[in-house]
């Protein structure tokens, strides 16, 4: 009978089986699948897992402490994170070209974390690298090394560079709803298991512009708002998410408090979708973008207008980069 208990037991034994005494790293993304990959690694060898959390400063509010407090709390597990955000804005300064900022991201991610792994490497025999591979990606890239060849420019967590590891993927048969039952049977919290989808660059491809550490806080705050309004409207698992976008280079007239503003715009973007290969806007409640859009322009400096995205996908994507 294949049931969640019985998934968690087979991997375990089947991890053990492959690291025998050995140690292993895994990169944390805050994502569902590499915090489920971990948490099931933990369970079958202890501290001989280290996990690996990049902090490259394009993160939410609260996710690092997510990750250090909320996961570490529910598995136990040893902790490295690596804080790279002045690294990530050195690399990002003065770039505005979508495309350009996902490779530099992507390359920045990848030096850091291998940077990590010669460091683990050097203190003890770190062979193994887990990866939060899931079955769909399996089967996308033809049932090959485990990473994916269509989401590899998508995915910047956990390529492996240029060290040798052999990969463990307790996930490699699972589906996305079954590597959430997963999670919750080894404990994870609700927050980490049903977690949106976020994309790797972060809110670097949500600045429209070039990223600076003031931009970030705007945006970053104006996210928070949103995700706490749609959280408090019981609305999260009807949207499949909702970016909030920051049009940098885009200013326009309004009147705060006792004068004059010449701020920016913030995007919602929430959007209903099963694979994200499509989507369809969102038709949120009156009440809730009211909410919203009064809270970002009370709350937040720097923005004055809120405005709504009503394109589906096609012809949009998701993200705005
Ligand atoms: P788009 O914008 O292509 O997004 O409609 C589809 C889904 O993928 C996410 N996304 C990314 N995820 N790295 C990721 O890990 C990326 O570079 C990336 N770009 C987009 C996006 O949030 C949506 O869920």
């Amino acid at each position: 009978q294949w049931t969640t208990t019985s998934i968690v037991d087979d991997q375990v034994a089947k991890i053990r089986e492959q690291v025998g005494d050995g140690r292993a790293i895994c990169g944390l993304s805050g994502g569902v699948d590499s915090a489920v990959a971990a948490a099931l690694v933990q369970r079958a060898i202890g501290d001989r897992l280290t996990c690996v959390f990049v902090d490259h400063g394009l993160l939410r509010a609260g996710e690092r402490a997510q990750v250090e407090r909320d996961f570490v709390a529910a598995t136990g597990v040893n902790l490295v994170t690596v804080d790279a955000r002045q690294r990530f804005l050195d690399a990002l300064k003065g770039v505005s070209d979508p495309e350009e900022k996902r490779k530099i991201i992507g390359r920045e991610f990848i030096r850091v974390f291998e940077q990590a792994e010669r460091d683990l490497k050097a203190q003890g025999d770190y062979r193994f690298l887990v990866q939060g591979t899931l079955y769909p990606d399996v089967v996308e890239s033809g049932g090959g090394s485990g990473t994916s060849n269509i989401k590899s420019h998508h995915n910047v967590g956990g390529l492996p560079g240029d060290l040798a590891f052999d990969l463990v993927e307790p996930l490699r048969l699972l589906f996305k709803d079954e590597v959430r039952r997963v999670g919750l049977e080894l404990g994870l919290p609700e927050t980490i298991v049903h977690r949106q989808p976020f994309p790797g660059p972060g809110l670097g491809i949500r600045i429209i512009g070039e990223v600076t550490a003031d931009r970030l806080d705007t945006l970053r705050a104006a996210d928070a708002i949103a995700r706490e309004e749609l959280t408090a409207a019981g609305l999260d698992r009807d949207i499949w998410q909702c970016p909030v976008v920051l049009l940098a280079d885009v200013r326009s007239v309004g009147v705060q408090g006792d004068g004059r503003t010449y701020g920016h715009p913030v995007v919602l973007r929430p959007v209903s979708s099963e694979d994200a290969m499509t989507a369809d806007w969102t038709r949120l409640p009156y009440d809730v973008l009211e909410r919203i859009s009064t809270r970002i322009t009370n709350e937040v400096a720097d923005v004055n207008r809120v405005t709504l995205d009503v394109t589906s996908k096609p012809p949009g994507t998701i993200e705005w980069e």
